[in-house]
């Protein structure tokens, strides 16, 4: 008996049932269905979601096969792909409900590329212009940290940790609209390090990481390592008794790393260097200690402070898709009492639904809701709430590492399997 009642509550209908009850006992609790746009850097995203967390549409346009031959994200490009597609993904996301149908349409409006975010803005503004329709806008971080809401009740405040191609951020999670930065990165994100280094070793060349973007590339190649302890590295930043991140310095070793063995090796300019696998398994850990180590320091921040009191730590941005570094927080979380959460892969990368739902946050929470069009603006740049850096770098905290057992060693069959499930769906 006791068994199959257990079985009710883990069954993910059940859950969602139980979580839509205790949302619609709240006082603030108000129905509504919302539509998403997103296209903030390559991907032109647009879904409906509704107040229980249920996706009614969604469509993806990804521009990643076209950035990848050009090395890079071109802004005009990206803009120019937006503009031809905004219209037909949002149409599609619609299927078969109307604007009619929707509350209100959210919208990245911040940070971002300037060319992409005015094309999903001014789509925006246009159709609820059209429909009579508010509008809500969205700070992009903020809706990649408060997707795990949709599928899990999460309860404020929590840790999360934010890790993309273009950004790198610990933050606490306050509320829908209060977040506590406690770090970022100081030059690269570690997916723009991934990126560029999958690039430089050329691992599109071979065949089955062509259409792979180089984050996931990266994983796979490190799951392949016969010695992953070949190349030592040290963390970034040990010195540093703060939570910021930095990837430039890395990714300069491992350039000049795969230089000396394109020289020694006398390879021909489209030739992968022969430990390509170790190399990339070497990046990994080192990444995975670094992110570790901010994190871990952020805990004992948020333990002195009374911060993040509900032990929760919540990973997203593509990044996150990564089970290596996964495995190394899960660890800390371990040590540290806390509980992992991430998204599943396609919610961790940049998607309209994340912002849709963001979008039924601020709708239950009655914030940001304005029929004001004119008062929308882009921004390029925004941070993501108050900043508490220089509090975290005053209080100078030493830690006294949590060893990531396991995960420094040669790996099993298991973690190669884990590493090929990793990445887009
Ligand atoms: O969040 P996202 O879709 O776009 C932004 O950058 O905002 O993240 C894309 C980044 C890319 O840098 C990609 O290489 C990285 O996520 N990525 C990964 C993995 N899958 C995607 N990085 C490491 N391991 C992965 N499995
Ligand atoms: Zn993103």
């Amino acid at each position: 008996m006791l068994r199959s009642y257990k079985c009710i509550v883990n069954s993910p209908a059940a859950r969602n049932a139980l979580s839509y009850v205790v949302r619609s006992l709240h006082k603030d609790f108000r129905p509504c269905t919302i539509l998403g746009i997103e296209t903030s850097c390559d991907d032109t995203g647009c879904a409906i979601v509704d107040h229980e967390g249920t996706i009614l549409g969604e469509a993806l346009q990804s521009q990643e096969h076209i950035h990848l031959q050009h090395g890079g994200i071109i802004p005009p490009i990206a803009e120019e792909h937006h503009r031809k597609n905004i219209a037909s993904v949002v149409e599609r996301a619609l299927g078969k409900y109307s604007l009619n149908d929707i509350d209100a349409i959210a919208v990245t409006t911040q940070p971002g590329l300037p060319l992409s975010l005015q094309i999903g803005t001014k789509y925006a503004k246009h159709i609820a212009r059209k429909h009579q329709k508010p509008l809500i806008p969205i700070h992009h971080m903020e809706a990649h940290a408060l997707t795990i809401r949709m599928r899990k009740e999460i309860q404020f405040p929590f840790l999360v940790l934010l890790i993309s191609g273009g950004h790198c951020l610990l933050a606490v999670a306050k509320s829908v609209r209060e977040f506590f930065l406690l770090g970022q990165s100081i030059d690269d994100a570690p997916g723009e390090a991934f990126d560029k280094l999958a690039r430089r070793m050329k691992l599109r060349n071979l065949p089955e990481f062509s259409s792979m973007s180089g984050g996931q590339a990266m994983e796979v190649s490190a799951s392949r390592a016969t010695d992953p302890l070949q190349h030592r590295m040290s963390a970034p930043m040990l010195q540093y008794k703060d939570c910021n991140f930095s990837f430039a310095g890395l990714k300069n070793v491992v350039q000049r790393k795969i230089m000396k063995e394109e020289k020694e090796f006398d390879l021909a300019p489209d030739e992968v260097i022969p430990n390509a696998y170790n190399l990339a398994a070497a990046l990994q850990v080192t990444i995975t200690r670094h992110l570790c180590h901010r994190v871990q320091r952020a805990m004992e921040f948020c333990k002195l402070h009374g911060l993040a009191t509900n032990n929760q730590l919540v990973v997203s941005g593509g990044v996150a898709c990564n089970n290596f570094i996964n495995r190394g927080l899960q660890i800390v979380c371990t040590e540290l009492g806390y509980t992992l959460h991430r998204p599943e892969p396609k919610l961790c990368t940049d998607n309209g639904i994340m912002i849709a739902w963001n979008g039924v946050e601020k709708w239950q929470t009655n914030c940001d809701i304005t029929t004001d069009y004119e008062s929308i603006h882009i921004r390029k740049s925004s941070p993501l709430g108050v900043n508490l850096i220089p509090q975290v770098q005053a209080a100078n905290i030493s830690c006294k590492w949590v060893r990531l057992k396991g995960i420094e060693v040669p790996q099993t069959p298991e973690d190669i399997e884990l590493a090929k499930m990793a990445g887009r769906t």
